[in-house]
């Protein structure tokens, strides 16, 4: 199969969807890998790395398009590329198609195969290619809020661990999840005094047993939020209602009652975000505003601004599911995997993914039906 490497084209997105060692793997078994020139600068693999394992690297993103058979890409493709769009066409990248309706449209009317990331699922229920953003993220998190909580930036001028004789400060974390473990293991890392609510007991339970005395565990409802979030340092959210648009547990009353200079990172902005007071996105050039004397931070693509960890991370779990479609082909694959079957999004020009159909009152048809199994 030939598989095409297209530069990231979304602003100060630093990721690339192969590695160096992710193309020697693929050209090992057989494959041609073509890479478009620069496309691995921002996460630190020079051109001539790549074409030294044997890779081609090629000057221009048409020609990866309209010469490999999948393409491969960190973000979902934006407009200039849907010219690309055609009926043997393989796309695997993270799709997130739900809020998308013109790419949706746009894959569907090519008949182009669209396999997402984020919708990889293991029985277990975990979407095994969006965990290890979730840790980065998460960690980011703490790392971000104890930047803005110095006084030059706004903050109330806290160190995070205190010293001895002055108390470190209080990290509050709202949803125990991927992110919110991640967060928490910075955090007690950090030597802050922590905090964590979640509304599934089992979560609270293993918290406690992992972080032991160094983490307070809290059943979220809406009295205990207010109650931890009017004294926190730092707020973190990190809840995610799996399907379901994130609803805003932190309301503007919550934000008004906190400290001036008190900041709040809300990781669940991606999906809508968890805090009243933020309506949409920041950006990685202008990552917080101020209200009610708070800084908030809702950075919707936190992973990207650390491409050699992230990178790295998205390619060891997506390169086994990239070798298998390669392999076998892509129905194949699926047929053989059902854990990458949940990723067809877009086949045949069917919408064989039932949220996203269902966002749009799309027709859906289960994919088990196209592969016939
Ligand atoms: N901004 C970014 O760059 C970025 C990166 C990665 C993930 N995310 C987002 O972070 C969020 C969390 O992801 P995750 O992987 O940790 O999810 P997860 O499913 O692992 O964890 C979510 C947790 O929230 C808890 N929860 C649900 N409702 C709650 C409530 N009312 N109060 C307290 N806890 C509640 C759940 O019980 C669960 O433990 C998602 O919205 C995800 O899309 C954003």
């Amino acid at each position: 199969m030939i598989i095409g490497i297209p530069k990231e084209i979304k602003i100060q997105e630093n990721r690339v969807s192969l590695t160096p060692a992710g193309a020697d793997a693929l050209i090992r078994a057989g494959h041609t890998v073509l890479v478009e020139k620069g496309a691995g600068i921002g996460s630190g693999f020079s051109d001539e790395l790549y074409s030294q394992l044997g890779a081609k690297v090629i000057e221009d993103a048409a020609s990866i398009w309209e010469r490999s058979d999948m393409i491969l890409k960190v973000k979902e493709p934006l407009p200039s590329e849907y010219k690309y769009f055609r009926e043997d066409l393989i796309i695997f990248t993270f799709l997130h198609l739900a809020n998308e309706p013109e790419l949706t449209k746009s894959l569907a009317e090519s008949k182009t195969i669209a396999l997402a990331y984020e919708t990889v699922q293991l029985p277990s229920g975990v979407l095994p290619i969006l965990t290890p953003m979730s840790e980065i993220a998460g960690r980011m998190a703490v790392q971000q809020g104890s930047i803005y909580l110095e006084k030059i930036h706004g903050g109330k001028g806290k160190l995070i661990d205190g010293v001895p004789g002055v108390p470190p400060a209080h990290i509050v974390v709202v949803g125990g999840g991927i992110v919110g473990t991640s967060a928490i293991r910075r955090a007690v890392g950090l030597g802050a005094r922590v905090t964590v609510l979640d509304i599934n007991i089992d979560r609270l339970r293993y918290l406690s047993e992992v972080f032991m005395s160094k983490v307070e565990t809290l059943y979220s409802n809406n009295y205990n939020i207010i109650q931890t979030v009017r004294t926190a340092d730092l707020v973190i959210g990190a809840v995610l209602i799996p399907g379901a648009k994130t609803t805003k547990i932190i309301t503007e009353d919550m934000v008004k009652a906190m400290e001036p200079g008190s900041v709040i990172v809300d990781v669940t902005i991606d999906q809508g975000g968890c805090i009243e007071t933020i309506k949409r996105p920041t950006t990685h050039e202008n990552p917080v505003f101020v209200k009610h004397g708070v800084i908030h931070y809702a950075v919707a693509n936190i992973p990207s601004v650390v491409p050699q960890t992230s990178t790295l991370a998205l390619t060891n779990i997506t390169l086994p599911y990239v070798l298998q479609i390669a392999n076998m082909g892509w129905k194949d694959a699926l047929i053989a995997n059902p854990v990458l079957a949940k990723s067809a999004n877009i086949v045949d020009g069917k919408v064989t993914y039932k949220a996203v159909a269902d966002a749009f009152d799309m027709e859906y048809t289960n994919i088990e039906d196209i592969l016939k199994i």
